[in-house]
């Protein structure tokens, strides 16, 4: 009886263990999940648009601190440029190149920004684009 309680005991204690595995080698491979759905990254977005804090600077369409986020998506847009390179650091400013102003934005990007990963700026890019579309309308 001892011995059926102790591999009973075992098999419980490795079948958990064998779930967090799971669960952890897919938090640490965001390469090995489904792509998020469109609906998904714009829920995503909204919510790093605000735990970035970007939201304190950028309204959806009157300039706060930063341009307003339509007046963003409208220059992006005319000059088929890419808010990801941008944001990762690879492209120059193009919606205001006052030198003031893009020390500011550029303490973001060092900052907040600093450990974001390639999904969650894809997703904050999708929901930016997405606000645009929803003004539009
Ligand atoms: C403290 C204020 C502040 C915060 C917070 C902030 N921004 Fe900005 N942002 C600015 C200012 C000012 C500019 C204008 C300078 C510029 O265009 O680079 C700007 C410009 C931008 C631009 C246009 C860059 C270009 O090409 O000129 C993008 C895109 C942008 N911000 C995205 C974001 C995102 C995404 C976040 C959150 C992760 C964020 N910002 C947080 C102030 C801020």
């Amino acid at each position: 009886m001892r011995l059926f309680i102790f591999t009973v005991a075992i098999l419980l204690l490795s079948s958990c263990n064998a779930d967090k595995k799971t669960e952890k080698s897919i938090d640490n491979n965001p390469a090995e999940r489904p792509e998020l759905s469109r609906d998904s990254k714009i829920f995503f977005g909204n919510r790093l648009f605000s735990e970035k804090t970007c939201i304190t600077c950028h309204a959806v369409n009157k300039k706060k601190i930063g341009p307003s986020v339509v007046d963003i998506m409208h220059v992006y847009k005319e000059n088929d440029a890419d808010i990801v390179a941008f944001l990762k650091g690879n492209s120059e400013p193009i919606v205001d190149t006052t030198a003031s102003q893009v020390a500011i934005m550029q303490d973001n990007i060092d900052g907040f920004l600093k450990n974001i990963t390639d999904e969650e700026l894809d997703a904050i890019a999708t929901y930016m684009l997405y606000v645009d579309e929803l003004t539009a309308k």
